[in-house]
């Protein structure tokens, strides 16, 4: 089965072609990053006008990288939720337009299942669930029990910044380009990373939630207060929020009997997290998105979408956004 994905959640228009939920024949992604830079974060409503004028062009340039014509797709598949309220609904009616046109299945699908089952779909080897999922992205910070594709239980996530926002935050402190993570990684290896006694937040009686606003203000605070070393801030920083999700996830792997970690989103591009629990947790399985489809990107939504059509089939036209879209939960019982 081929099926075209589209993204459009937040400030990259993207279509993939993918067969049968795992081989990606196209996965082309137009990244906006040289619009929002000049405002150090994601400017909604340029991203809108972006996507308009893009979204076409990409689709076309997905379908001549995968060599399909439209008339071979088999399933319109759109990332529905959660994002920007415009930019889901330029991705949205794209996709109900083709469907609409070609008398082809639509179906919608959650962007942050989707960044999971990027690591899920690069793999060979099978992976045994329950395992623990662990979203890092510039909008979302979560931890899920993956009970199966489509059946999540929350464990703990953030209740203030994500934590990408935490490092987008910071590198604007400091004066560093849009996105802030890559640049905040790269300025954090000439710098000391105990130079400034960081630490991620805690949420009372919630272990396994997340809070990254504290950490935000202590470096603002130390960079007000002057004389400080920007790369020992980067350094720092990048120490404290890394090892919180390293400790919180092991902890939670532990307790929910977890051995394998399924990670996914934006975040998870950094290098220094990786190494971080290679070191920390040598025999736990931790699956990581392939760098390519650690950003937003089509290809996992494409795959994904797949096994939710052959689970709960198609979605009507009258398919709308979610700004905010949980998980996906089994309402049958196990
Ligand atoms: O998953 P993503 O592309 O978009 C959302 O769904 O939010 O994640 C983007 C986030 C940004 O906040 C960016 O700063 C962060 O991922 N990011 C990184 C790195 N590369 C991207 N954060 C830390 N280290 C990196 N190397
Ligand atoms: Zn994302």
């Amino acid at each position: 089965m081929l099926v075209l994905g589209i993204e459009s959640t937040c400030d990259e228009t993207a279509c993939a072609v993918v067969r049968d939920g795992c081989e990606i024949l196209s996965n082309v992604i137009a990244s906006q990053m040289d619009l929002h830079q000049m405002y150090g974060g994601v400017v909604p409503e340029l991203a809108c006008r972006r996507h308009v004028d893009v979204i076409i062009p990409t689709l076309k340039e997905s379908l001549a990288e995968a060599q399909r014509q439209l008339a071979e797709i088999d399933l319109i598949a759109v990332a529905r939720g959660p994002g920007l309220v415009g930019a889901l609904l330029i991705g949205l009616n794209a996709a109900k337009a083709l469907s609409l046109a070609l008398a082809k299945p639509l179906i919608g699908v959650n962007h942050i299942e989707a960044h999971l089952y990027a690591s899920l779909m690069s793999t060979e080897e099978p992976v045994t669930f329950p395992c623990l999922g662990v979203v890092l992205s510039g909008g979302h910070t979560a931890m899920v029990l993956i009970h199966n594709l489509g059946d999540y239980a929350l464990v703990g996530e953030t209740v203030d910044d994500a934590i990408g926002e935490a490092f987008d935050k910071v590198a604007r402190l400091l004066h560093l380009r849009y996105p802030g993570g890559p640049e905040i990684e790269r300025l954090a290896q000439s710098g000391d990373a105990w130079r400034y006694p960081f630490k991620g937040g805690r949420v009372k009686d919630k272990p396994f939630d997340f809070s990254f606003s504290g950490l935000k203000t202590a470096v603002l605070y130390t960079i007000q207060a002057g004389n400080f070393c920007p790369a020992d801030i980067a350094a720092s920083f990048q120490r404290a929020a890394l090892q919180d999700v390293v400790s919180k996830t092991l902890t939670a792997a532990s307790h929910y009997g977890c051995q394998s970690i399924v990670f996914g989103g934006g975040v998870t591009a950094n290098q220094t997290l990786r190494t971080l629990f290679a070191k920390a947790a040598p025999a736990l399985r931790t699956l990581w998105p392939p760098l390519r489809l650690t950003l937003d990107n089509a290809a996992m939504i494409a795959g994904l979408a797949y096994h939710a059509y052959q689970r709960r089939g198609a979605d009507p036209l009258t398919l709308d956004v979610q700004t905010r879209l949980p998980l996906p939960v089994q309402r049958h019982p196990r």
